[in-house]
């Protein structure tokens, strides 16, 4: 690779070390379905499919493992959930920092009579608790969080916000799209109901595989989003209501599911705290070591985050495919932590002519503008011009982030 990836917020690049060959070996050497064929090789490929499930129950401490239903991605997620689950009459509250797989979803919704409300959060992007409690009507039906902010890194606080939907009897549904895979998730500790995540960004499987963790309890009332074929109760012409397949109609993603299943096997190896940990301290030094660029603005909260103590993170770029990261001990994510996106602006140059001299005159690739989420936007203070995102992962290295330092450094004098 000839640039510096820097917009793992996007999709993680690279993928995790073997997800490309077991994707590979699957299509070229099995390749055939589940649920369908009653022969052998059909069971292998099952068992990998239902040990993904048990592995994706485990990492979100899930409830069973028929409740890991599979999607193309988080977006197909949320629909699902909101669409199974939201009825002429309901309200939903939402916070200020959602991205448009809810914000769009719920603006078709409200076309079908369904509300929401926005629960405002700070100018650094975090959720005002304070406020929900005078936001919830009777028919407040659920909250939809983004648990990691796209734009700003910031992490809610969603034990806290689990807390006052359980005591309010409200379904809580969480978009995990930056978080999975990048911070530890307690599902059971912070009562959510539907964990909303994508495989292609922490998780570090390929593009087109998603899923959902669901509770029992939204489990029972959720509706499909689409009918068809299961390969189970043929008989019938409604769909089964058991899960998975009541969420599952047509055939499955297994290439997508078999790389996502390589992508966990190799954050289980390395430990999800270690990732967390080398990704934060790449985004401190990268925060520390612009904070004092003339006409450079940080977006969002600009201290850093969690710094781990110890400091020794791998300096070069050698081997992609299987870092050395840090190791710490196994400890769950405190509150108002972060994941590593960081946005910035600029006073004196264009944000897309600073990204574009980034990538042609540094080789560091970077998003720029709303990144699907103009309502964060609007409360970070940056709409309708957006930001230049960096987004760190698992793979970059120190040598990257002075890359980028010193690029910015370069551009802005
Ligand atoms: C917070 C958040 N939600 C939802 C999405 C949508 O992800 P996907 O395109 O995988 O459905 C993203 C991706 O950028 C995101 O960052």
């Amino acid at each position: 690779m000839d640039f510096i990836y820097l917009d793992n917020a996007s999709t993680s690049f690279p993928k995790s070390p073997n997800m490309a060959s077991a994707m590979a070996d699957f299509i070229t050497t099995k390749g055939i379905n589940i649920n369908r064929g009653s022969y052998s090789p059909a069971y292998d490929v099952e068992e990998t499919i239902f040990s993904t499930r048990q592995i994706l129950k485990e990492l979100f401490n899930g409830y069973d493992e028929q409740y890991v239903t599979f999607t193309p991605n988080v977006t197909m997620s949320i629909n699902t959930v909101l669409q199974g689950l939201l009825n002429t009459g309901d309200h939903v509250l939402i916070s200020g920092m959602e991205h448009n797989a809810v914000l769009r979803p719920l603006t078709y919704l409200s076309a079908r009579g369904i509300s929401f409300d926005s629960i405002p959060c700070d100018t650094n992007g975090i959720i005002q608790l304070e406020s929900i409690e005078s936001l919830i009507k009777e028919n407040t039906k659920a909250v939809v969080l983004n648990h990691g902010s796209n734009v700003c890194g910031i992490v809610q606080d969603i034990a806290a916000l689990g807390a006052i939907c359980k005591t309010h009897d409200i379904y809580f549904i969480v978009d995990c799209a930056q978080t999975a895979g990048t911070i530890p998730i307690d599902m059971k500790a912070c009562h959510i109901d539907a964990l909303c995540f994508t495989g292609h960004k922490g998780l570090l499987g390929p593009q087109g595989i998603g899923g959902l963790c669901l509770s029992p309890r939204i489990s029972e009332v959720l509706k499909p989003l689409v009918y068809g074929g299961t390969g189970s109760v043929s008989h019938l012409v409604s769909m089964p209501t058991n899960y998975p397949d009541r969420l599952e109609a047509g055939t499955l993603n297994l290439p997508g599911i078999i790389g996502l299943y390589e992508g966990l096997q190799y954050i289980n190896q390395k430990g999800i705290n270690t990732i967390h940990r080398h990704e934060i301290t790449l985004a401190n030094r990268f925060i520390d070591g612009i904070k004092h660029i003339p006409n450079l603005i940080l977006v969002g909260h600009n201290a850093t985050f969690d710094n781990p103590t110890n400091n020794t993170i791998f300096d070069n770029r050698t081997n992609h495919a299987s870092p050395e990261l840090i190791n710490t001990s196994n400890t769950v994510a405190p509150k108002n932590q972060r994941v590593a996106v960081v946005s910035i602006t600029s006073t004196g140059v264009d944000n897309a002519t600073l990204a574009y001299r980034l990538e042609s005159e540094h080789h560091i690739l970077t998003r720029v503008g709303l990144h699907c989420a103009p309502l964060a936007h609007q409360t970070l203070g940056t709409y309708p011009t957006g930001t230049i995102r960096f987004s760190f992962g698992y793979a970059n290295t120190i040598n990257d982030v002075d890359a980028a330092i010193n690029g910015l450094q370069q551009l802005m004098i």
